[in-house]
């Protein structure tokens, strides 16, 4: 278990800032994964911890001791990168054992760690083919079981489920998961996948173009997104959104409508300029045309999930969300009103993008 503290890290390549001053606190044994948009610099990123690329600025101090500069093997970390680096002339076996062969590993214990972690990628079949023998995915699995035999206190993975199919996907997350429970190693994880961020982090980090918009736990990353980004970026389907400004008695206003926001948490202090409100699709209640604090609504159309139901109607202009019960999505009459659980909403300001 190692602590990594990264601190007003920059990066640039031909004069584009990717990483643009990221600071992370990440502590012993945590599972973060970092969260973004393809391009956001979330390789980038990973790569300079692991001291594969060097940064333009800032520390990186793992367990104390500040780790620029050194090599990549110094570092005391393992990495799965997003293509899978396998060395294609050995076997997945010799893949497997390499690292732990080179550190002077006792060949029993090599022996055993290497059947461990094949039975747990479900890779036992393939042991003596070569990579070029195998599909994608599985050579993604072999990738993880080299990063994995290692027992490294720090474990660095770079979308490592990508190539997976949807079962062995959710299987596999499961299966790391519970591994990080064992290892107590310190994991970060990129992905850019949400269901993988909400279900395996301790804490996730938001980043969108070079810079973390939002450390938190996945749960509150869900419910009080810090910024407009955020909000739109994690949930599916993705937040619904009106946009207005805030009256001086606590009202969302748009046009001739008007939102009581009284029931509103603010974490700052409420400006009267452009707002934009969010809800959540669980978070709205389909009410009778004309109830008192409902928004008139027409519905466009149901997508059934199983599950439940997902209604999509015309709200004020914008398509709007609301989860349903299968049985009330059938029932549902055409011209409606939508009551917004205003507690549970997320209001921010339209200039700093960030949540009021
Ligand atoms: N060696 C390089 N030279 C120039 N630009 C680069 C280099 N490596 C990455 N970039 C640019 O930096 C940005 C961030 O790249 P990065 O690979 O970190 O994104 P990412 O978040 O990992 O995306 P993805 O989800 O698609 O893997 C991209 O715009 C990319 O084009
Ligand atoms: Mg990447």
């Amino acid at each position: 278990m190692s602590s990594i503290s990264l601190r007003q890290i920059k990066k640039s390549y031909a004069g584009l800032d990717i990483l643009k001053s990221v600071d992370l606190e990440i502590e012993k044994g945590e599972f973060i994964v970092i969260l973004g948009p393809s391009g956001c610099g979330k390789s980038t990123l990973l790569n300079v911890i692991a001291g594969l690329d060097d940064c333009d600025a800032g520390q990186i101090v793992i367990d104390g001791n500040d780790v620029i500069g050194l090599e990549p093997s110094q570092r005391g970390l393992a990495m799965v990168f997003q293509s899978y680096a396998l060395f294609p002339a050995m076997t997945v076996r010799r893949n497997l054992s390499f690292g732990m062969k080179i550190a002077g590993t006792p060949k029993t214990l090599i022996a055993e760690k290497v059947a461990w972690v094949a039975k747990l990628l479900q890779i036992e079949p393939l042991l003596e083919r070569k990579p070029g023998q195998l599909s994608g995915g599985q050579r993604q699995r072999v990738a993880i079981g080299r990063a994995l035999v290692r027992s490294s206190s720090i474990c660095l993975f770079d979308e490592p489920l990508s190539n997976l199919d949807a079962k062995l996907r959710a299987e596999t997350r499961v299966e790391l998961k519970q591994l990080h429970e064992t290892l107590k190693s310190t994991m970060i994880y990129v992905t850019h996948d949400q269901i993988e961020a909400m279900t395996m982090a301790d804490r996730v980090a938001v980043m969108y173009k070079g810079q973390v918009e939002q450390f938190a736990h996945p749960q509150s990353i869900y419910e009080k997104p810090a910024s407009l980004f955020v909000a739109g970026f994690v949930g599916s389907p993705a937040m619904n959104f009106l946009d207005g400004r805030l009256d001086s008695e606590a009202r969302f206003v748009m046009g001739n409508t008007k939102v009581d926001v009284s029931e509103y948490i603010f974490d700052k202090a409420p400006d009267l300029a452009e707002t934009m409100l969010g809800v959540r699709c669980e978070d709205i209640t389909v009410v009778n045309r004309g109830a008192p604090g409902s928004l008139p609504a027409t519905l466009s159309f149901i997508e059934l999930l199983g599950a439940d139901a997902l209604g999509w109607f015309d709200c004020l202009g914008k398509r709007f969300s609301v989860r349903l019960a299968v049985a009330t999505a059938r029932a549902m009459p055409k011209e409606v009103g939508l009551k917004l659980d205003i507690a549970k909403a997320s209001l921010f300001s339209v200039a700093t993008q960030r949540r009021l």
